[in-house]
Formats: structure tokens, sequence, C-alpha cells
């Protein structure tokens, strides 16, 4: 038995808040609050067309003139100063570490009024020592100091101490932060090489375990057993038959190094890592333990929606179910550094990583952004950055930043080659890609080149020019797709449109509309299946979030969250969830039919349906409208050329298009291959029926959509409940006809009538209800609550009849 005394490590939880007036918030209350940590002071509203209205030019998006862009931030008070203080108990002849794992922004701390960090960038990790010299007593006061800036961001930042502060309690002999290195550099289906360096301190002194005259062990630990023994600060051993990493066996080892004085342990550390080999080629593409595959991965933002920026575990974790669930495998981290928490679930439970430090370098996208830091700090921030999660199996890559202005201007590839270099003095083993935008200037400029693993965000039109052009040979979608639309919300006719705008301020449920600088998932799906130097993909986004309410970002309060998202803000998959499913989910089989069936007689409605069956037939009431299967690749090239085929979808009509000079034309040839679609079926009351067929022609499932009646009753499903949240339930809430069927256009006020509310949202990107306040409109039927675990309470709504949480 090995015995666990491990180096306390306590989060700090408890502290007091006030707001200080600032120029832009001059009116803020001032009064101290408790709060716990994380905490977002902006989350709970009110949200205001005037918070942070930016008159700017979007130049990525091809804007020549600047414009009022409204909600580009989220709409919510993010901005001005806060002060966060604490007292903790310390004992003198103990060693203090302070280590913020994020605090949004420009934090400034100090300890007993003597300043000890300051650390602008709001996402990164950073530490501080509690100096001895200012333990004078049994405790000491801690204060941080945090300003938010107009123009810092372009999405919705958060602010405050939003994720963890940890206080590490050590023997003046210890451990620093970031002090352990484990690496597998040798891996095979028989043994693997793992290797480890340890650093050591003495105080604020860096050390040696000579000089500090102790011992270091490190154990390398599987499922609580020892597979091998590292003695020193630095070391490699065997592991016989390796249970190797993967998304679908997350396996982890742990190492736990111990310093050792005689007998003695003085500190001690848990490092949890995996042993999986990477390997990119232009053969063979991304091999993971020597398989080739493509990333069927979503680019996330860090804010979880109606929580805020605040980090909670049983959200990550809500979210990675949903995307595992989808078939995803990995996440790019956009723009910015995770929450550790992330990091870790992805370990846990097999999703691989993408970790993107910036959004620019020294060249602005807003006024405030990172670009007024990023000369001096970024040296500070990638070090960081790297050294937090080089340990970690999940991370399969590097970006050095996304779109960034530099990929188009003299100092560009310099700056790239720089930013290289230090991540690979760091971290050897992983490349480093780079998000560009700029195709047509990077394919020729020397700046894609000097990329190591170019990255393409949108421009599917440049994908065969950048891997004819370009030395590396393999290109990574790192950007994709950027479809919009909203939940439940269907325009007939359905045309493929970009920039589509609508009085209600939604886009169309049909996934068809863009953005000029964006595309459709076909145009990608057939960029991955049909070329082998394509690595996959990153989808522009898993999760809706709050801010750049594109098409609706330009004047047009009061949309302040994206249409972006597979999934809603309310955490509720749009129909896009089943699309991408039935691409990346090979396990499971997919049949989803859309949309809703409450039209007015005689409309006439297309039906579409996402399956990875061959093949389907859709009915009305039992009547039929024909069968259709997936085009192959090849009929792909006949619809190009206008003709009809037999039993494969018709393209969808295209609106008129004024495609950039930088954008993607649009490919509506490309869908029959993936959807099948029937655009023009008469409405009649009733159901409709998909029957899907398997490869022999035998009917192999069903799904169907009734025509809902009035609102009769609430119903509530516990959406995270075989998550086994360990604080936070989400509750879909739905209003439902006397059958059960979810009406599509109800938006009654939901209430919230018990203990333990936490937060609600309801999915439409123009409602501006508050996140924190137990009541919501539904939207399309449906909202969210999220609910302590283990609270009692009721949903209520006038004229329907109640429902329960459930157990
Ligand atoms: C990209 C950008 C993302 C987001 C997206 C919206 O160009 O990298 O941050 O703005 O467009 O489509």
């Amino acid at each position: 038995m090995l015995s666990l005394i491990l180096a306390i490590s306590t989060l700090l939880t408890s502290w007091q808040f006030r707001q200080e007036p600032s120029e832009q918030m001059p009116n803020v209350d001032t009064a101290w609050h408790q709060v716990s940590i994380p905490h977002d002071w902006a989350i709970s509203g009110p949200f205001d067309r005037a918070n942070d209205l930016q008159e700017v030019i979007v130049v990525q998006n091809g804007e020549k003139e600047p414009t009022w862009k409204t909600g580009r931030s989220g709409g919510l008070p993010w901005m001005g100063k806060g002060h966060y203080r604490t007292r903790v108990a310390v004992d003198s002849t103990r060693f203090y570490t302070l280590v913020f794992d994020g605090a949004m922004s420009h934090a400034d701390v100090y300890v007993n009024g003597e300043e000890m960090v300051y650390w602008p960038y709001g996402y990164n990790t950073f530490d501080c020592y509690i100096l001895p010299q200012l333990i004078t007593g049994d405790s000491v006061d801690i204060d941080v100091f945090l300003e938010n800036k107009p123009q810092q961001s372009r999405w919705y930042p958060g602010a405050g101490l939003y994720r963890n502060v940890h206080l590490v309690e050590s023997d003046r002999i210890h451990i620093p932060t970031f002090g352990v290195l484990v690496r597998t550099p040798k891996v095979n289906a028989r043994q693997a090489t793992v290797s480890i360096e340890i650093d050591l301190q003495d105080g604020v002194e860096s050390t040696s375990a000579e000089a500090a005259g102790v011992e270091v062990v490190t154990d390398i630990l599987y499922d609580g057993h020892r597979m091998a023994v590292i003695r020193g600060q630095q070391g490699e051993a065997e592991i016989n038959l390796p249970h190797v990493w993967s998304p679908e066996s997350p396996h982890l080892y742990i190492a736990h190094t111990r310093v050792l004085r005689g007998e003695k342990v003085v500190d001690e550390k848990e490092t949890r890592f995996g042993i999986r080999d990477i390997s990119y080629t232009p053969e063979k593409g991304f091999q993971l333990n020597g398989l080739t595959r493509k990333f069927k991965g979503v680019c996330n933002h860090h804010d979880l929606g109606p929580l805020g920026a605040a980090i909670h575990k049983d959200a990550l974790r809500h979210q990675i179910v949903m995307l595992k669930n989808m078939g995803c495998d990995a996440i790019r981290t956009s723009h910015n550094m995770p929450a550790p928490e992330l990091v870790e679930l992805c370990d846990e439970m097999g999703m691989m990583m993408m970790i993107e430090p910036f959004d620019v370098w020294n060249h602005g996208k807003t006024d405030n952004d990172y670009s007024v830091e990023f000369n001096e700090w970024w040296r500070w921030d990638i070090t960081n950055m790297v050294k937090q999660y080089r340990n970690n199996a999940c991370v399969m890559l590097w970006s050095s930043g996304n779109e960034v202005w530099n990929q188009v201007l003299p100092d560009g590839i310099a700056i790239v080659t720089e930013l290289q270099e230090l991540f690979h003095q760091l971290d050897p083993t992983r490349p480093v890609t780079n998000g560009m935008d700029q195709a047509m200037h990077v394919i020729h400029n020397g700046f894609g080149a000097a990329v190591e693993l170019p990255g393409f965000n949108y421009r599917t039109g440049r994908y065969i020019e950048g891997y004819e052009h370009l030395p590396q040979k393999m290109i990574l979608g790192s950007e994709t797709a950027s479809t919009v639309s909203s939940r439940g919300v269907y325009k007939i006719p359905a045309v493929l449109k970009d920039f589509a705008t609508y009085d209600d301020h939604q886009s169309s449920g049909y996934d068809l509309e863009y953005c000029p600088w964006s595309g459709l998932p076909e145009q990608d799906f057939q960029l991955q299946d049909d070329y082998t130097w394509t690595l996959g993909q990153f989808v522009w986004t898993g999760f809706d979030y709050l801010g750049e309410p594109s098409p609706y970002d330009t004047d047009a309060w009061p949309s302040h969250s994206s249409y972006f998202g597979i999934i809603d803000l309310a955490s509720l998959p749009k129909d896009r969830y089943w699309l991408y499913r039935s691409q990346w989910n090979e396990y499971d089989y997919t049949l989803h039919v859309l949309p809703h069936w409450n039209w007015q007689e005689g409309d006439r409605v297309p039906v579409f349906c996402y399956t990875n069956y061959p093949s389907a037939e859709l009915l009305v009431n039992g009547k039929s409208y024909g069968k259709l299967r997936h085009a192959t690749a090849k009929e792909t090239q006949r619809l190009a050329k206008g003709k009809r085929l037999k039993g494969v979808s018709a393209m969808p009509k295209v609106a008129k298009f004024d495609v950039p000079e930088w954008g993607s034309a649009p490919r509506p040839e490309l869908l029959p291959r993936y959807r099948l679609m029937w655009f023009d079926v008469p409405f009649k009351q009733g159901k409709i029926e998909v029957v899907a067929y398997d490869e022999k022609g035998q009917v192999a499932a069903r799904k169907e959509i009734r025509t809902a009646g009035a609102p009769h009753h609430i119903e509530v499903e516990w959406a995270n409940r075989e998550e086994n949240p360990e604080e936070l339930c989400y509750y879909t809430v739905k209003v439902v006809d006397r059958e059960g069927n979810v009406c599509p256009h109800a938006a009654n006020l939901i209430q919230y009538d018990g203990d333990g509310f936490v937060a609600t949202a309801n999915g439409d990107a123009a409602c501006l209800d508050s996140f924190v306040e137990p009541q919501m409109h539904a939207f399309a039927g449906m909202c969210t609550f999220i609910i302590r675990k283990g609270s009692r309470g009721f949903f209520t709504s006038e004229g329907l009849l109640p429902a329960g949480l459930q157990d």
C-alpha cells in the first residue's frame, strides 16, 4: 500500500466583492457583497444596448466602413472595475502560493497591502507567492483589483474571479506550480517509455534536490497499482503493455511525486497523464496510436450561457456528454486558454483538444484587446499555458493564434516563427497550427508555409490551392461552417442564403443560412471525406455563446448572443446537431426529421431528414412523398451540372449571392449527399413520418412529428441526470399539448417555484429575460432551468398544468 499525504491545496471560495466607479461605469453599487468564487459579476445584467456599444470596422468580415455593433460582447455590464478581498489563515512556518486559474482582467493581486503580481490577460493561469516576510500573524489579507476596458473583447468575456483561486500550502522546499513535466517519448503496443522532470524550489528561489538535501521519488500508478518508480529529478521508466489513451478509451496514469527528507515527506504532487502516440504526416495525416483519424471537432467560447463565464464542472461535463453523443471527438478552445476543469474532463471523458491562446497578436481587432499587451506579455502567457497543459493526454496540438492580422503584414512570418520556437522549447511533442482566414494571401506570401501545421478558417474554395502550394501538404479545418440557425424556427421556402435577416431576429432552422465569410456543413464534410490530406475540422461552434450575434450584429439590438451554435444557449440541440451526428457518430444510428408540423393549410413545407441510414421515405398522414437516398460523390458532380437524379434529393434553391473574393461560393449540389430533402410538401394537419431503410432495403427505424394542439401542460426532463452532477441539474422544460406534443410556437412565461434556482435560458438570441430570475419565456416551446441538486420545486405557467422537479 502507498500512503498518500497530499500537499494541501485549498480552494478560496469565500470573498467579499464590490464594484468601483470607473469612467465607463460611474454609477455602480460600491457596497461590499459576500460572494462565492467562481463569480461573474456581469451575468446578472441587466442587458442594455449601451453596454460596450462598439463603432468598429470588422476587417476580417470584409467590412470597409465603421458601423455600430450592438450586443457584440453580450450587452451585459462586464466593463469597469471590481475589487475582491478575503482573509486566510496562515502558519509562519509554512510556505504559500496563490494560484489563479484566470481573473477577468488586468488583475493586480495584493497580500497585506503589498503588490504580489499583475497579470493582464484574463484567461490565463498565473500564480504568486505570499512572501514569507508578510506573514506576521496567523492570517493574511488578499485583495484582487480587476479592470475591464471597453472594446476589450469581441465576445462576452465575463467579469471577475470567474475561475478558481487556490491557496497551496507547502514546505519551504517544494515543487512549484508547473514543476512536473511528464512525457511519453516512445509508445508502442508492447511498451511505453515515461520520462519525468521535476523542478524544486527553496522558498522563492529555484534549487536542486542535492542542494536542498532531499530525495525525489515518483511512482507511476495505474488504477491504484504501482507500475514503475523513477528516482531523482529526471528519469525514465518503461511500462509494459501500456493502456493507451484515446477518445474511445481514455486511460489515465498518475505520476505521484514525493520530495523526501529522510523518511519524511516534505512535499508531494499527483500529475495525471496518458500514454499515447501522435503524429501528423502528409502520407497518413493525423494518427493517434498508429491509426489515422480526422478531427470531428467544434470550437467553443468559454462562457456557459446563462451561467456566464463562471466555471462549473457540471456544466462542462454536460457539454462534453452532448458533444460526444454527436460523435464529436475534439474541442478547440477559441480563442483563449481554457479553464483547467475543462482539460481535466477532456482527459477523463475522452475528448481531444486544440488549445489556442490568442485572437490577436500586436494588431488589434478592437481598441483595447490583447494586442495592447501582446509584445510585452506573449512569452509569459504562452509559457504558463504550455507548462500547465503539456502533461495532459487530451491535448493534441496548440494553436498560435486565430485570424491574426499579422498573417498579411511583413512581420507575420517572424512572429509566427518566434512563437512556434517557444512552443517547441516548452513542448517538442505537439505541433502548432494557426487559424488563418486570409487563405488567398497566406498560400503565397510565406506565412502559410511558416505555420507548422496550416489551419484554414473557412475558405473551403481555397483548400486545393493551399494543398498544392504549401510545403506541409496537409490542411486542418481549424474553423469551419459558421452556419447560422435558431432552434425550432423555420422560414419557408427553404432557400440557401447568405446573411439572411428577418423581422423576428431569427435565422432559419433549415440549416441553409450563413455569413459572407462562412459556409454550410456539407462543404467541410466533402473536403474531409474526399481528400486524404485534410486533417479534420473544428466547427464554429459547438454551443451558442454570448456576444457576436451575426447576422444581427449591426444595429440590430436586442440580438446579443450567437446563432452559430450546433447547440443553443440553453444547451438544447438545434437540428444541425443531428446532421453532424449522422456523419460523425459511427456507433449509433441517427434518424431525425424537421421541421415541426404546425403550419397553415395550403403551406408548401420543405421536410428534411438527417440520417446515416442509406435511404428514407416521407409519409404525410400515411401518404408517401417518395423514398430518397444519399447521392454519391460522383452524382453530386452531375447535380452541379444541373442534372436531376432519380431517388436523390433536388438541390436547394440559391438566393442571389455576392461572394467576396476571399469567400466561398455556395455549393448546393453537395447537400443531397448528406441530407434527404423533400422541398414541396403540402401541409395537412396530422403527422409526418420518415421511415428509414437499411442496406438490404428493410425498414430499420421510424420517426414522426405530429401537429400539436393548444398548450395544455408543462413537461420536465432532467437532461443531465445520467451524468450524476455534483451540484447543477439541467432541466428541459417543455410546453406540450394534451397528448404531450411540444407546442412549437409556445412562448409561455414559465416560473420556477422552489429552492436551489441557479440560472435559466431559452436559446432565443434576441430575448432579454434575465438569466438569474426564476422565470423564462419558452422559446419554440422549450427552455432550460439550472437548479441545485436535491432541490424541491415546480414549474408553473398561467393556463397550463404545472410539473415538478424530477428526482
Ligand atoms: C471567425 C472568427 C470567430 C468568429 C467567427 C464567426 O472568423 O475566427 O471568432 O468570429 O468568424 O463566424
